[in-house]
């Protein structure tokens, strides 16, 4: 098992450099079933995630080559074919289930295992079936298996009850080969639905509105190989935002699109966090006394629920009282137990946290909960005194490619041990 283990207090100064996002790659790489030819992806953060889907796919017979030297995929899926994916890998994580759409579209039907994923809510999939089923599919959940079958996809108008992310990727894969048009109402607008939208189009889609709460879709017959180059993760240049306010230091992230960053960007200046967008680098000084604040999380364009863990530890740090409320995900408050053990004040109130700004954090043996809480732990590690080390950092590896290195780069006392 491996761990991270930090000496706090370093300042951090230099500069990092963003990898592509996870929640883009991850549908594109789904997407790619629907080609029935060459796709090649590049710019890829080689992520465990990524690993996951791709022999996913390899379970289905498509031919997938990583060069980790690249940064780059290629996925021939001329052979894929209705049969069972390895059910195991289906149930590391909930993207898994981004392949259900494109596969309805290419052969009519599909069979697929319940997914897994973080353990931060009970996560249903109702709005993906709904939406399958709106299409023409006759859907089935059954021990464990969810089976869609149809005829013939055929346009539809579809309302999401909540505009889920993979709802709205999901429905608009499978509805690209539809007949006649397909219009997703109350759609999810985050930037990777965009980044998907702009794939799906550059293999021959006629998607129309993706990043807007209504997506048109025109069905067109059959769609090509493509290559694609994945937007910038704002996930993690948030994380490093964070990184320099939690530690009062000034850094530079490079490869950001501030247009993404505009939720994370407002809260964090509202705490006092100095941010000067200088084209497509972003620099973040936290040497600064900063104030308490209220954060809500929300669909994009709101504070995004990736952020909060990150956020809360920085908030714990800062004098005064401080209220999160989480309204995505029902139980994404499990980092809160583990800040408590490094000496964070934080209350949970049913949804969300009333966080008392402590004078200091101190090192302890923490537990990553989940993917962002990870990295929320080690970002509470880097101010905290003493010595933390961070344990089952698979979920970590799951989403940030190579952390600690990006973190030793910018000046922190921070390695990964094997055991
Ligand atoms: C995606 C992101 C994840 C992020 C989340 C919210 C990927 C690979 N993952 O996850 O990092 O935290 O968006 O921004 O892109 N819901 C239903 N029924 C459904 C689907 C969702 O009730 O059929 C609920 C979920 O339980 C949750 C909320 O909708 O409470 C948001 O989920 P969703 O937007 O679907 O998240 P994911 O696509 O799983």
């Amino acid at each position: 098992m491996s761990k991270i283990v930090i000496k706090g207090g370093s300042n951090l100064h230099g500069e990092v450099n963003i990898s592509a996002a996870k929640n883009s790659v991850l549908p594109i790489i789904a997407a790619s079933i629907l080609s029935g030819d060459k796709c090649i992806i590049d710019n890829v953060p080689m992520l465990e995630d990524v690993f996951v889907i791709s022999n996913i796919l390899k379970s289905i017979s498509a031919d997938v080559t990583i060069d980790k030297k690249l940064n780059k995929i290629i996925i021939d899926t001329s052979n894929i074919s209705y049969c069972d994916p390895c059910s195991e890998l289906v149930k590391k994580m909930r993207a898994s289930f981004l392949i259900m759409g494109p596969m309805i579209s290419r052969f009519g039907g599909f069979k697929l295992c319940l997914p897994g994923g973080c353990n931060i809510g009970t996560r249903p999939i109702d709005l993906h079936l709904k939406g399958f089923a709106a299409l023409g599919a006759k859907v089935n959940v059954e021990h464990g298996f969810v089976e869609a079958k149809a005829k013939k996809l055929i346009g539809n108008k579809i309302y999401l009850d909540f505009p889920s992310v993979g709802a709205t990727e999901n429905i608009m894969m499978a509805a690209v080969t539809a007949e006649g048009e397909t219009i997703i109402e109350n759609a999810a607008e985050e930037p990777e639905i965009k980044d998907l939208a702009d794939f799906l189009n550059s293999m021959g889609a006629n998607i129309t509105g993706a990043g807007s709460r209504a997506i048109h879709i025109k069905g067109v017959k059959n769609l090509k190989g493509s290559s694609h180059s994945p937007i910038c993760d704002r996930i993690e240049s948030g994380t490093f935002m964070v990184a320099a306010a939690i530690t009062k230091s000034k850094i530079r992230i490079n490869g950001i699109n501030e247009e993404y960053l505009k939720p994370i960007i407002a809260k964090l200046t509202e705490a006092g966090v100095y941010i000067r967008c200088e084209g497509n680098s972003l620099i973040v000084d936290g040497n600064r006394e900063l104030n308490p604040i209220d954060i809500k999380t929300m669909p994009y364009p709101g504070f995004p629920t990736d952020m909060q863990s990150q956020v809360t530890g920085l908030l714990s740090t800062v004098k005064g009282t401080s209220i999160v409320t989480e309204t995505i995900f029902e139980n994404r408050f499990m980092h809160v137990m583990e800040m408590k053990r490094m000496g964070a004040n934080i209350k949970i109130d049913g949804r969300s946290a009333v966080i008392e700004g402590v004078d200091k954090l101190t090192g302890a043996e923490v537990k990553a909960t989940d993917l962002r809480a990870g990295a929320a732990l080690i970002l509470c590690g880097l101010a905290a005194e003493g010595k933390t080390e961070v344990i089952d950092i698979y979920h970590i590896d799951r989403g940030y490619v190579d952390i600690e290195k990006k973190l030793k780069l910018l000046g922190a006392d921070i390695e990964r041990v094997n055991e």
